[in-house]
């Protein structure tokens, strides 16, 4: 049963005020709030088996490392991946796309070849290539969007050649909410023998995302925007690609043996699939707490996520096209676009609305979102944003569309 009034009893955060008012919470794109389940899954890690993983035979390690490996097989059916081994933790969707670029880019692209990306890519998706880029030699296109704010299908076909080496594509915006075609996108990308890589941070928390139906090479998304803890985040890959991929990261666990040699250097031999991709001591309480975050999604259901968020949107959407001042920014069809809400008051700053904002406990997102390709598009510099989760109700959007009418009048006397 899918009922926010129900849900919002888990997240004690809700309960709290903000400037006397009751917290609203619409900056779910930037990070989710946490459940009493997986605040208390964390403390119940650190309070009766932490412990370093696989360094140890004692009790409390084998627990640790049962639970570590247990969540990789969480994530890898939760995203439909063949196996826990496609599954390597990271720290944020940050680090998986770095960890793709200085794996794949840096050690099997050359130069002259090319890499894909968008223009409404997240500097997460971009700026790794930027950086690979300038050592290798290799060549970036951009490719724009079409009129309903989605990845424009034609230019990124003119823009594919025999030397595209990979496409990196976010499969929601994170400023639009539109809902890109990654699976043509992914065709596409493999018709010139290229890679695909999917940036999911604002798709994998908010719909059912299936790798094997998408039939992507790479997806990375971010724990803490899908009501699990911080520091924990996820890079599939399909196996037999990452398995021939170098390791990013070098230290312990990745490795299976290394033994210096007589006449000098070392000879090192890599850990198997993912351990290859996790050096050192990892974020395990991230990972208890990120499979408690899946289990709990799992319960709701991600048909029942999606469809309530797209239901949010659209009752804001209809309320605030009413509003004269407001420059809403997408497709203003709700079955295009995820719980997202990008928008300025004409006449005033992002910061400011969101500012103002703030005074009836309203917390909303301002500023260039991470995506400045995109607001140059729309040239603005920034925006403000709302985007919703499982908890937020009509009742909180009614007291928005409010707060969003007083500002209107303060602008227009300013
Ligand atoms: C579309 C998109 N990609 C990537 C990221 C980066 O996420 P993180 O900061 O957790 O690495 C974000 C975060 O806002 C995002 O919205």
């Amino acid at each position: 049963m899918f009922d926010p009034k129900v849900i919002r009893k888990d997240f004690p955060i809700l309960s709290r005020k903000v400037k006397g008012k009751r917290l609203i919470y619409f900056d779910n794109a930037a990070t989710s709030q946490k459940p009493i389940q997986v605040i208390e899954a964390v403390a119940n890690y650190y309070k009766y088996y932490n412990s370093n993983v696989h360094r140890a035979v004692h009790t409390l390690s084998q627990e640790a490392s049962q639970k570590y490996e247990d969540a990789h097989e969480v994530v890898a059916r939760f995203i439909g991946a063949d196996s826990y081994r496609e599954i390597v933790f990271v720290k944020n969707a940050t680090e998986g796309t770095n960890l793709v670029a200085y794996s794949l880019g840096l050690h099997e692209f050359s130069e002259g070849d090319e890499v894909i990306v968008t223009l409404m890519d997240h500097h997460s998706n971009i700026v790794p290539w930027h950086i690979i880029s300038k050592v290798k030699g290799i060549k970036i296109y951009t490719v724009g969007i079409d009129e309903e704010g989605k990845i424009d299908l034609d230019d990124l076909a003119s823009k594919l050649s025999s030397r595209t080496k990979i496409v990196c594509v976010p499969h929601v915006s994170n400023v639009l909410g539109t809902i890109n075609d990654v699976k043509t996108i992914a065709k596409m990308a493999h018709e010139v023998g290229a890679y695909i890589l999917v940036d999911g941070a604002q798709s994998v928390p908010h719909m059912p995302v299936n790798v094997k139906s998408l039939d992507v090479d790479f997806l990375v998304f971010s724990g803490h925007k899908m009501l699990g803890p911080m520091g924990i985040g996820v890079l599939y890959g399909k196996e037999e690609v990452l398995e021939d991929m170098e390791p990013f990261l070098g230290g312990g666990d990745m490795i299976s043996s290394v033994s210096a040699r007589l006449e000098g250097g070392f000879s090192v031999k890599y850990n198997d699939l993912p351990w290859k991709f996790e050096a050192g001591t990892p974020n395990v309480a991230g990972a208890v707490g990120l499979m408690e975050a899946i289990k709990y999604l799992d319960n709701l259901g991600m048909d029942n996520v999606h469809a309530y968020e797209r239901d949010l949107v659209k009752y804001t959407l209809e309320l605030m096209e009413e509003l004269e001042g407001v420059e809403i920014y997408g497709p203003m069809n709700p079955n295009s676009r995820s719980g997202v809400v990008a928008f300025n008051i004409v006449g005033l700053g992002g910061h400011e609305t969101a500012s103002l904002l703030d005074d009836y406990g309203i917390m909303v997102r301002s500023g260039h979102h991470c995506a400045q390709p995109l607001h140059e598009y729309y040239n603005i510099s920034n925006s403000a944003r709302a985007s919703y989760y499982i908890y937020n109700l009509k009742e909180e959007i009614d007291i928005f569309i409010e707060a969003l009418r007083d500002i209107l009048v303060i602008s227009s006397e300013l």
